[in-house]
């Protein structure tokens, strides 16, 4: 598999990263092991869980499929979530990050992770005081980089700038939800990140299965499928607008041969300034084709046909930036 580095790091890592949010879930514990043989098999090193993917289940399958082979994975994980009803079980504050990367080395069976990940930004935290914590956690040897996840371009910049101010561990990955179906981040976080030295880890590169082009509206949605299998997650995701994206698609997928998957997929991996889309399965079928998305790249007019279907308006100022000829995006 095509290996990549993981922003300033230096970190070699495969251009696929594991997701794991259907381990203990959607895939049982016997095929949540064979995902991560066949990704392995494949030339795949980069995995990606959290505390919260079934309350700890994702990481303790997780961690007994790599007892003897730990060395060789680059194991990322994130923590912030609330594990528990009471209000310090969760949160980005010290207290909380120390116990959750606890808990998280305890059921992944390894004395450090590779990448440890602020899940989502805390209000009711000082930014600084994540960042300050996850330094003292490489520091400690507990965790070897500092990631964020779903974090606004300001807050980035702004934990880029505190980290140098202060001579912190670099933020050196952003997880935020890219896909052809969720372009936000070309507005200012991927050259953003591009310019900090920071990769871009894609979550619902397929839109959580919409570009894998199995739906065709709400009216008839396939039986053991995300999103027939939730109705808040139908509604938000079966737009007209998604559903055309998912159309065209399909369309470039069958006249180049491929799946649908391995197009939308594809063309996440070949975006400038994305590092490593993180591709999701519940069963090997699924994890065989999406491996299928790399080794090969898109013709030029598939990508254009691709980004004319799902381009959206831009934002103010963004469209003024456009219109005067400033770079905006990759
Ligand atoms: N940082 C965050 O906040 C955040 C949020 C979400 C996810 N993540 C990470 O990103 C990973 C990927 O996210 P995601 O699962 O939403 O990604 P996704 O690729 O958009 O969706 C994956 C889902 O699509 C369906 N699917 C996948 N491959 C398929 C194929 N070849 N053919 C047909 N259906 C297929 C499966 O669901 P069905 O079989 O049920 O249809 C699968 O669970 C997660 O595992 C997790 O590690 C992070």
């Amino acid at each position: 598999m095509e290996m990549r580095i993981l922003g300033r790091s230096g970190v070699h890592v495969s251009a696929l990263c594991l997701g794991t949010m259907t381990f203990a879930n959607e895939a049982d514990e016997a095929t949540s092991r064979d995902i991560i043989d066949r990704f392995l098999d494949a030339g795949g090193n980069f995995i990606d869980t959290a505390d919260a993917y079934q309350r700890g289940g994702s990481e303790e399958i997780i961690g007994k499929a790599l007892e003897g082979r730990r060395d060789s994975i680059v194991l990322a994980t994130k923590g912030r979530v609330p594990m528990g009803g009471d209000p310090n079980q969760g949160g980005a504050s010290r207290r909380h990050l120390i116990r959750a990367l606890e808990d998280s080395l305890r059921r992944l069976r390894t004395d450090h992770i590779d990448l440890y990940q602020v899940h989502w930004p805390d209000p009711h935290v000082p930014l600084e005081e994540s960042l300050q914590t996850l330094d003292d956690m490489v520091r400690s040897g507990k965790v070897r980089y500092a990631g964020l996840s779903n974090f606004l371009g300001s807050d980035l910049t702004r934990a880029f700038l505190q980290c140098e101010r202060y001579g912190w561990a670099p933020i050196v990955s952003h997880q935020p939800q890219y896909s052809l179906v969720s372009r936000e981040i070309e507005h200012e976080t991927l050259s953003l990140c591009a310019a900090n030295g920071c990769a871009v880890l894609p979550w619902s590169p397929l839109g959580g299965g919409i570009l894998t082009g199995k739906y065709k509206g709400a009216a008839a949605l396939p039986a053991d499928t995300r999103l027939g299998d939730n109705e808040a997650q139908a509604q938000r995701r079966l737009t007209e607008f998604n559903l055309s994206v998912a159309t065209e698609v399909t369309r470039v997928a069958a006249e180049i041969g491929k799946s649908a998957a391995q197009v939308a997929l594809n063309w996440v991996l070949h975006r400038r300034g994305v590092t490593a889309p993180i591709i999701g399965a519940r069963n090997l079928t699924q994890l065989d084709d999406n491996l299928g998305a790399q080794g090969w790249q898109l013709e030029p007019e598939h990508v254009t046909a691709l980004e004319r279907i799902s381009r959206q308006p831009l934002p103010y100022p963004q469209n003024m930036y456009r219109m005067f000829n400033i770079p905006v995006g990759p």
